[in-house]
């Protein structure tokens, strides 16, 4: 997507030094636009658990990428040597986040490529380095895709109303948190293409702020209409007809068609659902866990530290800076996930088109993942 008019993807190899990847560190946005350099598999661990990239799209891609960083300092003495560090090198990267599925699944590609293709250390490389360019690739695609068969409910609503359709989402399911178009924005920038009217309603998403910080970011450099609310803002909004459609992201949907995603998506389904408003998830396959059923029980949920919750970040005198909310010896929780049952989900938009959010809807488009 486009940043002060240039298109940018969220992660790509350096140019002129392919040893080196670059993301967009998302910690100071959107006050800050920084590019950093990733040259190791310590580095781009350290970035993912220290968030300087997130999203479920795009920690995958980072792990792929992260992969291939192994794979360039892995030994290079035997095949063994080699499998035995990538694999110890996957195993550092899936223990930096755990609700997010992309990253497991995607450290798994990588190994079962090189496993299959490698016949040696250098072959290795330059099979880790084109699977993690196929994995960011595809999810650029899947994305893109999304928006194809999202805009769709877009596009309902406005020939029903004939008049700007009001879209609220949670968090950042945006291409920050891919690596381009994301996937709850996907529709609304195929909307805009489209020339439909349309307006989004960008929940805060505290405790760390990634809507008000990131998806307005992102809207704005689009030049998408939108409005940040407080988090609490959503039920109200809805009661008084001012929601046509709710859009989030998913960090893990089961294969029954539970999601988790960003703590308050599940009291935003239930607002919806008493106001009978459509509630989508958008998400690419490489989110759906099919090896579990039941969210609520199965679903690893993150707990991070308090300080998220304790302080706030934002620009003071010119300087991104932290301050304290809360008083200093209060303890604050903080839940990073919540898990919104099938029930509530209108329907899953994937790169395939628009399930029902159910085992059967979800095989519907998936028929390769029927069990024998
Ligand atoms: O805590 P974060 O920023 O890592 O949260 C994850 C997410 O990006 C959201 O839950 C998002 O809505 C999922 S879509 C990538």
């Amino acid at each position: 997507m486009q940043v002060q008019g240039k298109h940018y993807r969220t992660i790509w190899l350096k140019p002129g030094d392919p040893e080196v990847v670059q993301i967009i560190d998302q910690r100071p946005l959107p006050h800050r636009f920084v590019v950093e350099d990733i040259d190791s598999t310590e580095a781009m661990a350290r970035a993912i658990k220290e968030m300087h990239l997130r999203g479920a799209g795009l920690i995958g891609a980072a792990a792929g990428y992260g992969m291939y960083l192994a794979a360039l300092e892995a030994p290079k003495t035997s095949l063994e040597a080699f499998l035995q560090y990538l694999e110890e090198a996957g195993e550092r990267l899936k223990k930096t986040r755990p609700t997010a599925v992309n990253l497991e699944w995607a450290v798994a590609r990588q190994l079962s490529a090189i496993r299959e293709r490698a016949t040696s250390p250098a072959q290795g490389v330059k099979v880790a380095l084109a699977e993690a360019e196929a994995i960011a690739d595809e999810d650029a695609e899947f994305c893109r895709k999304i928006g194809e068969h999202g805009v769709r409910l877009i596009e309902e609503i406005y020939e029903k109303k004939g008049d700007t359709v009001h879209v609220l989402t949670h968090c950042n399911a945006g291409w920050l948190a891919f690596v381009d178009y994301g996937t709850a924005t996907a529709p609304i920038y195929e909307a805009q293409k489209r020339g439909i009217p349309v307006h989004v309603w960008v929940d805060e998403t505290r405790p760390r702020n990634q809507g008000a910080r990131l998806t307005a970011w992102e809207l704005l450099e689009q030049g998408v209409p939108h409005t940040v609310i407080a988090d609490n803002t959503g039920g109200h909004l809805m009661q008084h007809g001012m929601v046509d459609l709710v859009i989030t992201g998913a960090d893990r949907v089961t294969r029954n068609g539970d999601v988790a995603n960003k703590i308050g998506t599940y009291l935003k389904a239930l607002a919806a659902a008493d106001n009978g408003v459509p509630f989508y998830v958008a998400l690419p396959s490489s989110t759906i866990d099919w090896t579990i059923h039941d969210g609520l029980r199965e679903i690893p949920i993150e707990e991070r530290g308090e300080e998220e919750v304790k302080y706030i970040q934002g620009l003071l005198d010119g300087e991104v800076r932290r301050v304290l909310l809360t008083p200093p010896a209060s303890p604050a929780a903080n839940y990073a996930f919540d898990v919104t049952p099938a029930r509530l989900v209108s329907g899953l938009i994937t790169e395939r088109g628009i399930a029902e959010a159910s085992e059967e809807g979800l095989l519907a488009l998936y028929p390769e993942r029927r069990q024998a």
